[in-house]
């Protein structure tokens, strides 16, 4: 079941300063409740769509809407709106570290809270509440900078979660991860969106794409969606996501037998 639009993009065009656009007139909405994986090689620009969304990056023409509201470089001015807005939206980032403030976990989880001035009670309920959810009470003392990278990714996704998010914004999460811990965040996100949260996924595995997200965009190379539709058709068009460069050699030879593959090798 999905609801109102959350993201509103209409013929959004971005460039990093001074460079030539990255972005052009690009199209699209992400609806409340909604599962989307933004799938795209290296470089097609997932990321900086995720910053936008996040109001990281503006947009240099065309519109990006947020709960229905135009949003601009200038509203970040105003701290309070800032704040909310990314007490709204958890973006986690696909390199955890740079999201550590503090020297310890507990600290570090209930950071997000205390700037949105929240009672001490609630955040100290609020910390314990996404502690048991994740299962990592048992790391509440230990620093942040000392954890293994499953561990540091379960205390940014908690760091996210605690200020209770509707929208949730994944870069590259399974990145790095050992097997056991990606299952474990697959069953955390499927979860979290089951209790009705907005998930989008920046992704270029494809296994994570098909577990969690009934709907997918995908980017070119050249950072134009060639694809907004249910994930299952563009998993199946192997000419396009070639053409993308998410999969390569998809006939290839193995002990001299010549077979395919729906997915590249992991
Ligand atoms: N801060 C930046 N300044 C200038 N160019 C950037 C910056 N960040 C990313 N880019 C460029 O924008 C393009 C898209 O990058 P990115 O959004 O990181 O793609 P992806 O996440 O899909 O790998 C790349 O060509 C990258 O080099
Ligand atoms: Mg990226």
């Amino acid at each position: 079941m999905t609801g109102s639009p959350v993201f509103d993009f209409n013929n959004m065009s971005f460039a990093y300063s001074r460079q030539a656009a990255l972005f052009n007139n690009i199209s699209f909405q992400i609806h409340s409740g909604e599962s989307v994986a933004l799938l795209g090689a290296n470089g097609s620009g997932k990321s900086t769509l995720l910053k936008i969304m996040c109001g990281l990056c503006h947009p240099q023409s065309g519109s990006f809407q947020a709960f229905g509201r135009k949003i601009t470089g200038a509203d970040f001015e105003d701290d309070s709106f800032s704040k909310h807005y990314h007490a709204r939206i958890g973006f986690l980032f696909q390199n955890t570290q740079v999201q550590v403030l503090t020297t310890r976990v507990w600290d570090e989880i209930a950071y997000g809270p205390l700037q949105l001035s929240l009672p001490r009670s609630e955040v100290q309920r609020r910390v314990e509440d996404v502690l048991a959810f994740l299962d990592i009470g048992h790391l509440r003392e230990r620093s942040p900078y000392r954890l293994s990278g499953g561990e540091q990714k379960k205390v940014a996704l908690a760091s996210v979660l605690v200020l209770n998010p509707q929208v949730l914004i994944f870069d590259e999460p399974t990145n790095g991860l050992d097997p056991r811990t990606q299952s474990w965040l697959v069953s955390v996100l499927l979860k979290l969106n089951e209790q009705g949260r907005t998930l989008i996924i920046a992704t270029h595995n494809l296994e994570l794409a098909h577990t969690l997200c009934p709907r997918s965009l995908l980017l070119s190379e050249q950072h134009q969606i060639i694809f907004d539709g249910p994930t299952d058709h563009i998993l199946n068009d192997h000419e396009m996501l070639r053409e993308a460069n998410l999969i390569a050699d998809f006939y290839h030879t193995h002990h001299n037998q010549m077979h395919t593959h729906r997915y590249t090798h992991q």
